[in-house]
């Protein structure tokens, strides 16, 4: 033991279901690459459809579903 608090991870998930690939999941996902560079508690990962298809691209932010995203709005909750 250090005696170090470690901080939270926090867990962004990128759909790359077909729908969300569709609409340019990609982007979200770089933007997440990047702004992990910068904040070392957050993990990024791919994940399958979130069953939210028609407001795609989607991901989750520590299990909270954001829909019809864009990477500057990412920018936003990741880095308020
Ligand atoms: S493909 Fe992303 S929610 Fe279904």
């Amino acid at each position: 033991m250090t005696g170090q608090t470690e901080a939270p991870i926090r867990l962004v998930r990128v759909c790359f279901g077909p729908n969300c690939s569709r609409n340019f999941a990609i982007d979200l996902l770089l933007e997440a690459e990047a702004l992990r560079r910068r904040a070392p508690d957050l993990q990024v990962v791919q994940c399958g459809c979130l069953s939210n298809c028609d407001w795609g691209p989607n991901l989750e932010l520590d299990g909270r579903l954001y829909t019809d995203m864009e990477p500057q709005l990412l920018r936003r909750i990741i880095a308020p």
